[in-house]
């Protein structure tokens, strides 16, 4: 870690341990959505400059973080055993503080402190710039406790601390929030009101990650097509924005084109698109730029118009598949991923067979399926009783798998035959001998090592595949290298 030195105003030179420091080790984990690990490189920038020192080993912590997700039952209950877990490691390690971050600190605020009694410390996820503050009180044998939301804040002016980095890909936050309001989901409520980040930090954020060897950024928004900025402030009140805020606001569309112009060697992807909020400006952008990549995720939830309105999805089934035709023209190598979710209540059976024939037009390359988890808050659980019973959620639920197996293997298997762009990685899983990276498309490609390095693009011609990876072999150095 850096030491600076600097001279006070009386002429003596000063060590300055900044990051050094108090010889603290933070063990932070995350749980959740890309954007939770995100948040956690920024809460060890914001601690690393308090003198915290990163360490993998949580009986060697001083301070244990957690970074939590609320999106399903289950995910709770996931970090409720972390937090049993770090109950016995405090019986041989009595110093250790626990903190908890993210949506379940925001979700059950001070009911934390009740229910857990471990927790010391409850942060929300737009207040993570008070934990100095926190951690003093923490220090003085206080619980503490920020969840306050906020309409600015988006984390800009910090550069995030990469934990468990490859130094070949990270994560650049844009937009923090959500203002769609589907009616199952918990994230407007526990990362509030949807703001887009400066793109001008956001670009310096890409020049420094390509100065450092990184080669592929993964713009990161709860809802990344809605990204706007014309200089602060809530989208909402963009109406009320002076005309020459108009005139030079840049959208996700602009923002995607800057960042590719920006690092033309970059390799770009963003995540998560919003089928009602996802432009043909956007896509345009994409087919104009060989460095974004050729894939969308584009979560759907259902098949059932029916469905899509109590979801407060503000699409149709029809409108969808006109998008997804627009992607396949202006794109025609596009892969598309989707979210699906089995068991919303009312669904009956002619609604499930709704999304089992979307599928079979769309034939996604591959997919996240969850049954409906009732989320307390949400307009869902306020209006709509959980009436699917958790046996018919199930084998519905099956049925999407199984069918999203079967396009998975399809997909896969129109890459035989091609010579494709992969940028590796790492050593594959299951062999030591062969790279594994990813292909445009964001599918795993692995293929024999060769001479070849992690972060490097090699051109790999596909002979093989299962519904999940494509198996190749090395042609040439690719020409973007
Ligand atoms: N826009 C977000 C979506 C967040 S939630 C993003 O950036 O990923 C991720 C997925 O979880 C959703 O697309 C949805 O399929 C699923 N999900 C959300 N709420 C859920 C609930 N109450 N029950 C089951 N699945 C849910
Ligand atoms: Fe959730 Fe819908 Fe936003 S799924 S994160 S409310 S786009």
């Amino acid at each position: 870690m850096e030491k600076i030195i600097d001279e006070n105003k009386q002429g003596e030179t000063l060590i300055l341990d900044k990051k050094v420091g108090n010889g603290k080790k933070l063990f932070i984990e995350s749980y959740g959505c890309q954007m939770n690990f995100s948040d956690s490189e920024i809460v060890a920038s914001i601690l690393a400059d308090q003198g915290y020192n990163t360490t993998q080993s949580l009986e060697d912590a001083d301070l244990v973080l957690v970074n939590t997700c609320s999106i399903r039952d289950k995910a709770e209950q996931t970090v409720r055993k972390r937090l049993a877990k770090y109950n016995a490691v405090k019986q041989i390690n009595p110093k250790m503080k626990v903190g908890v971050l993210g949506c379940m600190a925001e979700r059950l605020k001070s009911k934390f402190l009740e229910e857990e009694k471990i927790v010391d410390l409850v942060v929300g996820p737009d207040a993570y710039k008070d934990l100095p503050n926190l951690l003093a009180e923490v220090e003085d044998g206080r619980d503490a406790i920020n969840v306050i939301l906020s309409k600015e804040e988006t984390y800009g002016d910090i550069a995030p601390v990469r934990l468990n980095s490859n130094g070949i890909t990270a994560f650049v936050s844009i937009t923090r929030g959500c203002d769609n309001m589907c009616t199952f989901c918990v994230v407007p409520f526990t990362r509030g009101r949807e703001r887009s980040r400066d793109p001008q930090s956001i670009i310096e954020e890409i020049n420094d990650l390509w100065s450092k060897g990184f080669k592929e950024v993964t713009l990161l928004g709860q809802n990344v097509d809605s990204f706007l900025w014309y200089g602060g402030g809530l989208k909402k009140d963009f109406t009320k924005a002076s005309d020459l805020q108009k005139a030079t606001a840049v959208d996700f569309s602009k923002l995607l084109d800057m960042c590719a112009k920006a690092q033309p060697k970059m390799r770009y992807r963003f995540s998560t698109s919003n089928p009602q909020d996802l432009t043909l400006d956007v896509i345009r952008t994409m087919a104009k730029h060989d460095n974004i990549c050729n894939y969308i995720h584009l979560p759907v939830q259902s098949g059932s118009n029916r469905i899509l309105k109590e979801m407060n999805r503000l699409h149709t089934r029809e409108e969808y598949f006109e998008l997804i035709d627009n992607i396949k023209t202006l794109i025609p190598d596009c892969s598309i991923s989707q979210d699906m979710i089995t068991g919303f209540p009312t669904e009956t059976e002619e609604d499930h067979q709704d999304t089992l024939s979307l599928m079979e037009y769309v034939k996604y390359d591959f997919g996240f399926m969850f049954a409906y988890s009732e989320r307390p808050g949400t307009m869902a659980a306020r209006k709509l009783e959980d009436d699917v019973p958790a046996d018919v959620k199930k084998r519905r639920l099956n049925d999407i798998i199984q069918l999203q197996q079967i396009h998975a293997l399809e997909r896969t298997q129109a890459h035989i035959g091609k010579v494709e762009e992969v940028l590796v990685e790492k050593t594959s899983k299951r062999s030591d001998a062969h790279w594994s990276g990813r292909n445009s498309q964001n599918t795993v490609v692995v293929f024999p090592k060769e001479n070849y390095k992690p972060g490097e693009f090699v051109d790999v011609k596909i002979i093989d595949c299962t519904s999940a990876t494509l198996m190749g072999e090395a042609v040439a150095y690719s020409k973007n290298n």
